[in-house]
C-alpha cells in the first residue's frame, strides 16, 4: 500500500470553488435550448446537418414556420379579418406549445435520464424508502449529491425531496461520513468502514422500532457520491430496496480517460464531433458541459482525465493552457476527478521548426531535453511546481516517447527508464504519476512488429521509480478487432502495469458501428498470463492482486465529442458505461453490464431488453467476422481504418496490410512460431507451446500465429477458404440480424433514438458487405478458390 497516493487523492475533494449548481446548470441549458430566438439558427443547423434527429428537425422546422407566420399577418395588414388567418391565429400558439413542451430524447443524458416509473408498486416502495433524506453537512460534493438526488428522484417518482430531519416513524434515506452521523459512526465503530478505503461505500438497511432506515456511508465525501449513484441505479433498474446491503469499493485506483483532443479542438481518433474542451473560452469561460462530462463520469467511477492528446502538442505546458487545464479541474474536482496531461519529451528545448502539428519543437529555451541532464531536470521541476501551484490536486503526465515520431529519451542514448524516471523525480514531491506508454515499435528492434515492446520493455523492469506506471495496450498490436494479451503484461514482474483500452472504436467501425466492446474487455480481462503459474489473468495483474502493489490503474481512451449524444453511435455510450463499470469491478459480466445501461438508457421493459441485449451482445464478434477472422489483423484501408484494405502494400513496411496478413499461394496469416518471427516465445510455457502448435492454436488467434494452407482442415471440417469465407459471411448475416431486431422495436422505442441507430445500422449493413467482397475477392486471388457462404 502507498498512502501517499491514494490520501493525496482524497484530499482535495473538499475545496470545490464557487459554482452553479448542476440542477441550474441544467434548466439554463434546457431553457436556452427552446427559446424562440434560435429557432431560426436551429433551422440552419438543421438544413445543414444530417445528424440531427428528426424530431428535432420537425419541432424546429414548426417553430420557424409557426413564427413566420405569425408575423406576416401584421407585415400585410391582412390576415386580422380573415377566416384562416383567424384560425391560424387560435390553433399555431397551441400547436407552438405543444411542440414546445415534447423534448426529443437526443441522447444527451446518456444512462442519467431518471424517467418516471410506471409501476405504481415500485413507486410506492421507492417513495416509502426516501420521503425524508437527511444529508448531513455541506461540502461541493455534498452540495452534487443533493442535486442528484432531488433531479433523480423528482425524475423518477415525482416527488419533491424532503431534505433535513426525519419525522417520527417514517422512513428515511441517511447519506452521511462517520463524522456526520452517529449511525454512521456506529457503522465505522463496528468495522464496517475499514474495507471501503477513500472512494469505497456501503448501503444497508437498519431498523429503528417499525422504522427503517436505508444508510448510504462512506468514509470520504467521494464515497458517498459514488454510493448515492449506485442507489439511484439500484431505483433506475427496478431492484428492490427492502434489504440492500451493497459493499462497494474500486478494484482498481487509477480509472483515467485519455482524451487525445488537440489544442485545435480537432480529436485524434475522435468520432463524436470536436473536443469538448473549448480551449479558447478557457479559463474565464466555463461550459456547462464539464459539469455534465464530470457528473457522468462520477456516475460509473472514473476518477481522473487525461485532458490532451498523446501526441502531445508541447504547447499545452505553457502557462496560457495550464490555466486553461486548471480551470477544468476545479470543475472535476468536487466529482473526484483528477487531470492529468500528456506531455511532449521535447518540451524543454527550444521550437526550431513546426513538425508533424508541432510534435518535435519544444516551449523551452535548451539545447536538449537529455534526462540525464541538470539543467533538463531542473527545467522539469520548475514547470511541474508551476502546475502544481496551479492545480494542486495535479494527477500527473502521460507520455508517448521514442514511438511513432515522438520525440524521447532514446534521442539522447538514454532509456525509456531514464526518461521516466527525471519526471518522476520532478512529480514525486506533489504524489504525482507518471504513466510511461510502452506502445512503441521501432523496426530495429526485430522485424515482428508485435514482439517489439515486450523486447524494449522487459529489460527495464524493475528499473523505474515507484511512481511510475508502465501502461501498456491490452495487446501487442493496435487495438485490433482481437489480439491475444500483450506479453509485457506478464513479463514485467516489478513494474506497476497500466492497461490501455480504446473506447473509441478505431479499429472497430468508429462511430458508424454497433459494437459493444465489454465482451472484448472481458475476454482481456480473463486472459491467464501464466505469469506466475495458472490464474494469472490480466485482470489479477491491473487490480495488483497477483503481485501485491496498490499502484493499479486502468485508461480508456474516450469515445466522447462535442456531439449532442456524446459519442456520435448512441450505443456509444454503452462503451463509455462499460468502461467505467469494469474500471471499478472487472468481475462484473458484460451481460450485467449491458443490462444496466439498457434499463437505464432504453427500457425497463423485460423484452425490449433482450432483444437490444442479443443484439449488444453478439455485436462484437460479428464485427471480428466481417473484418478480420481467424486472427487476421491490420487489414484496415490505411491510416483512416475504418473499411477494408487488404491490398494496401506502400509505405513503412508494419503499416502495409500485406506485412501483416502474408497471403500467398500456399495460404494465410503471419508465422508467429517458434520456425517464424517467435513471438510465441514471449508467453509463458503453457501458452507458448500452445500457441506454437497449429493444432493446439486456439482457431480465433490461428492467422495471428501461423501462416495456414488454404486447404488445411479446420474444426468444423472445412478448409480454412472455406471456414474464411464462412465467418465473413456470418459476420455481414449478423449485421443484418441485428438491424432486423432493432426494426422490430420501432413502436417500442422513442422514436428519434431509434431513427438514430437505424441510420447507422443501415450503414454497417452496406459497410460489412464491403468488408466481406473486399477481403474474400482479394484473397482469392491467392486462394484460387470459389467463395462459399454461410453454413
Ligand atoms: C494508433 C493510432 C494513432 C495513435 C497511436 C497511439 O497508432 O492510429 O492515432 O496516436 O495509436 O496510441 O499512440
Amino acid at each position: 500500500m502507498r498512502p501517499g497516493f491514494i490520501a493525496d487523492h482524497s484530499r482535495f475533494l473538499n475545496g470545490r470553488p464557487d459554482q452553479l449548481n448542476v440542477e441550474q446548470q441544467r434548466s439554463a441549458t434546457t431553457k436556452a435550448s427552446h427559446s424562440p430566438l434560435l429557432v431560426q439558427i436551429r433551422l440552419t443547423l438543421v438544413l445543414n446537418s444530417s445528424t440531427i434527429p428528426h424530431r428535432t428537425i420537425l419541432q424546429s422546422t414548426t417553430h420557424y414556420f409557426s413564427l413566420a407566420f405569425l408575423t406576416l399577418p401584421e407585415y400585410y395588414g391582412f390576415m386580422k379579418t380573415h377566416f384562416i388567418s383567424k384560425l391560424a391565429l387560435n390553433i399555431i400558439p397551441l400547436l407552438l406549445l405543444f411542440t414546445w413542451n415534447a423534448p426529443a430524447d437526443d441522447g444527451y443524458d446518456l444512462w442519467l435520464k431518471y424517467k418516471k416509473i410506471d409501476d405504481e408498486r415500485m413507486l410506492t416502495l421507492y417513495r416509502n424508502a426516501t420521503s425524508d433524506v437527511i444529508l448531513p453537512g455541506d461540502s461541493p460534493t455534498l452540495r452534487i449529491i443533493r442535486d442528484e438526488l432531488k433531479g433523480g428522484l423528482n425524475g423518477l417518482l415525482g416527488t419533491r425531496v424532503r431534505f433535513g430531519g426525519a419525522r417520527a416513524g417514517t422512513d428515511a434515506l441517511v447519506i452521511a461520513t462517520p463524522e456526520r452521523s452517529d449511525l454512521v459512526k456506529q457503522l465505522k465503530t463496528e468495522g464496517k468502514l475499514e474495507s471501503l478505503g477513500y472512494e469505497g461505500y456501503l448501503i444497508t438497511t437498519v431498523t429503528q422500532g417499525k422504522r427503517k432506515l436505508l444508510i448510504i456511508a462512506a468514509n470520504k465525501d467521494i464515497g458517498l457520491l459514488y454510493g448515492t449513484f449506485h442507489f439511484l441505479r439500484v431505483l433506475q433498474t427496478r431492484q428492490s430496496v427492502d434489504r440492500l446491503d451493497i459493499v462497494s469499493s474500486p478494484r482498481i485506483l487509477y480509472r483515467l480517460l485519455d482524451h487525445w483532443d488537440n489544442p485545435d479542438g480537432s480529436i485524434e481518433r475522435g468520432y463524436a464531433g470536436k473536443s469538448l474542451w473549448k480551449w479558447n473560452e478557457l479559463p474565464k469561460k466555463i461550459d456547462n458541459r464539464y459539469h455534465d462530462y464530470a457528473r457522468a463520469n462520477a456516475s460509473i467511477g472514473i476518477n481522473g482525465s487525461v485532458i490532451n492528446n498523446v501526441n502531445a502538442d508541447p504547447a499545452i505546458l505553457k502557462t496560457e493552457y495550464l490555466r486553461k487545464a486548471a480551470a477544468l479541474a476545479n470543475v472535476f474536482r468536487p466529482y473526484g476527478i483528477r487531470v492529468f496531461l500528456s506531455v511532449n519529451f521535447s518540451s524543454p528545448i527550444k521550437a526550431q521548426f513546426e513538425q508533424e502539428r508541432n510534435r518535435k519543437g519544444g516551449i523551452g529555451d535548451l539545447p536538449t531535453a537529455d534526462p540525464l541532464n541538470p539543467s533538463v531536470r531542473t527545467w522539469w521541476k520548475n514547470k511541474v511546481k508551476e502546475i502544481y501551484s496551479l492545480i494542486p490536486d495535479f494527477g500527473g503526465f502521460l507520455v508517448k516517447a521514442s514511438s511513432e515520431g515522438m520525440p524521447g529519451p532514446q534521442d539522447y542514448g538514454r532509456t525509456h527508464a531514464d526518461g521516466a524516471n527525471m519526471l518522476a523525480e520532478a512529480l514525486k514531491p506533489y504524489h504525482g504519476i507518471v504513466m510511461w506508454r510502452a506502445f512503441v515499435y521501432n523496426p530495429e528492434v526485430d522485424p515482428d512488429r508485435v514482439k517489439r515492446a515486450a523486447l524494449e520493455f522487459t529489460p527495464l523492469d524493475g528499473k523505474f521509480s515507484p511512481n511510475v506506471f508502465v501502461q501498456a495496450k491490452n495487446g501487442p498490436l493496435d487495438f485490433q478487432p482481437r489480439e491475444p494479451v500483450q506479453p509485457l503484461f506478464g513479463s514485467m514482474k516489478r513494474t506497476p502495469m497500466m492497461l490501455e483500452l480504446q473506447i473509441t472504436q478505431e479499429y472497430l467501425g468508429h462511430s458508424t458501428h454497433l459494437v459493444y466492446l465489454a465482451p472484448m474487455w472481458k475476454e482481456y480481462l480473463r486472459f491467464d498470463l501464466f505469469a506466475e503459474g495458472p490464474g494469472s489473468t490480466l485482470a489479477t495483474v491491473v487490480d495488483g492482486s497477483l503481485r501485491k502493489t496498490s499502484m493499479t490503474g486502468i485508461a480508456g481512451v474516450a469515445n466522447t465529442g462535442n456531439d449532442r449524444n456524446w459519442c456520435g453511435h448512441f450505443f456509444g455510450q454503452a462503451n463509455w458505461y462499460a468502461f467505467g463499470r469494469l474500471a471499478w469491478d472487472h468481475s462484473l459480466s458484460s451481460e450485467q453490464i449491458a443490462d444496466e445501461w439498457i434499463r437505464m438508457s432504453i427500457s425497463n421493459d423485460s423484452s425490449t431488453r433482450a432483444t437490444v441485449a442479443s443484439m449488444m451482445m453478439g455485436s462484437w464478434e460479428a464485427c471480428i467476422n466481417y473484418m478480420t477472422p481467424l486472427g487476421l489483423h491490420h487489414i484496415m484501408e490505411v491510416d483512416v481504418h475504418y473499411g477494408p484494405g487488404p491490398q494496401h502494400n506502400q509505405g513503412r513496411e508494419d503499416w502495409r496490410s500485406t506485412y501483416y496478413h502474408r497471403a500467398d499461394s500456399l495460404g494465410l496469416g503471419f508465422d508467429r512460431s517458434s520456425v517464424g518471427s517467435n513471438a510465441v516465445g514471449q508467453y509463458a510455457p503453457p501458452l507458448a507451446s500452445l500457441y506454437d502448435d497449429i493444432n493446439t492454436c486456439p482457431e480465433k488467434y490461428l492467422l495471428w500465429f501461423h501462416h495456414v494452407a488454404w486447404d488445411r482442415t479446420m474444426k468444423s471440417g472445412r478448409t480454412l477458404w472455406d471456414e474464411l469465407c464462412g465467418k465473413y459471411a456470418t459476420g455481414t448475416n449478423s449485421v443484418v440480424r441485428m438491424r432486423e431486431k432493432w426494426l422490430s422495436l420501432e413502436n417500442t422505442l422513442d422514436p428519434e433514438i431509434f431513427s438514430s441507430v437505424k441510420a447507422k445500422l443501415d450503414k454497417q449493413v452496406v459497410d460489412s458487405k464491403v468488408w466481406k467482397d473486399t477481403c474474400l475477392s482479394y484473397f482469392q486471388k491467392f486462394s484460387k478458390r470459389p467463395i462459399v457462404g454461410e453454413r
